[in-house]
């Protein structure tokens, strides 16, 4: 019996790549950096799954260099903005992500983010390496406390959810903000309490995003809601790039209407070293690795495979970001 033919357009951890390998006719696409737009058009063509990744986008275009036999896209991550859900719907094919099992690594990151910006760490490390450190200094690279801090989550999903249990866990007040309310049992057991943004905004010492990125979100926070903040608060940003405004977090970081600010990930993506957010000594840049420790990488290389390999099957994926397909297909 012939395989199914799919496309993974990276390499991913083994515990993924494995069983696809042994199910299916793959063509793997090895380099670091991401296929090209035409390589990926013309790889697609005629493939029975794709495995994606945040850096391709899928779209009507793709969709169509794929062709009807498509009947699967697999999403290595747990966003999905990089896919045009209607038009996979419209084609009657489902999508997959990775729901889940990088919560508690993603708020991991929030939460270092949120520390090595407070206390300057990366300032610290520098201040060492370049060969500052004379003795101990009354005034030196002083910053802002965790304990005991008011700490705002913008979206209070599975991920802004364990960022509070990791900010309880230091004593900070937890206000969140999210359209959605959580439940008072919820609330209560983590101890946090819903309000406004503005409110949120005002209040608190440390600001953390964990909304998905839609049309509503879209510098979300920008000029205006970096002016209500605190001149002694810190941002962190572990959702998505465009969420906040750059050119505003700039000028709010250069004169001193923020302290300082965290992000895992930022808009463009990757931020050249020669953007102004990265020489800023107040913002702390790393490259979107908040899922990235072994563990939950091959946690999530094994489910984005078993999405692919139910969709290739023509079984109903394990976690479908449109289940509706399933509903208009019954
Ligand atoms: C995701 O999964 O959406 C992250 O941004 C990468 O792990």
């Amino acid at each position: 019996m012939t395989k199914p033919r799919v496309l993974v357009t990276r390499v991913i951890p083994d515990a993924g790549l494995d069983p696809v390998r042994e199910a299916c006719d793959v063509d793997l696409w090895t380099d670091e950096l991401p296929p090209p737009r035409e390589e990926l058009l013309r790889r697609v063509a005629g493939v029975d799954g794709l495995l994606s990744l945040l850096t391709d986008r899928v779209d009507d275009e793709l969709l169509d260099a794929a062709g009807p036999q498509l009947r699967v896209v697999s999403n290595f991550a747990v966003g999905f903005d990089n896919i045009d859900v209607p038009a996979l719907t419209r084609r009657g094919i489902p999508g997959g992500n990775t729901p889940g099992v990088l919560t508690e690594t993603t708020a991991d990151l929030a939460f270092t983010l949120l520390m090595a910006a407070a206390r300057r760490i990366p300032e610290s490390v520098d201040y060492v390496r370049d060969g500052h450190w004379k003795t101990w200094g009354p005034m030196l690279l002083m910053g802002v406390d965790i304990h005991g801090a008011t700490l705002g989550i913008v979206g209070f999903g599975r991920i802004g959810r364990e960022m509070a249990r990791r900010g309880r866990g230091f004593g900070m007040r937890i206000l969140y903000h999210d359209v959605h309310p959580a439940t008072p049992e919820d609330e209560a057991e983590l101890g946090a309490t819903r309000v406004e943004l503005d409110e949120l905004l005002r209040a608190s010492d440390f600001v953390s995003l964990h909304v998905n990125l839609t049309d509503e979100t879209h510098h979300l926070i920008d000029a205006d809601a970096l002016r209500a903040m605190k001149p002694t608060a810190v941002l962190v940003n572990t959702s998505r790039g465009p969420v906040v405004d750059p050119a505003a977090l700039e000028v709010a970081l250069r004169d001193g209407e923020i302290f300082a600010a965290g992000l895992d990930v930022t808009e463009p993506e990757p931020l050249p070293a020669d953007h102004p957010l990265v020489g800023l000594p107040n913002c702390v840049v790393v490259p979107h690795i908040a899922s990235a420790s072994r563990v939950t990488r091959d946690k999530m290389a094994r489910m984005a495979a078993d999405n692919l390999l139910a969709g290739v099957r023509g079984e109903r994926l394990p976690t479908p970001i449109n289940p509706e397909v399933y509903d208009e297909r019954a």
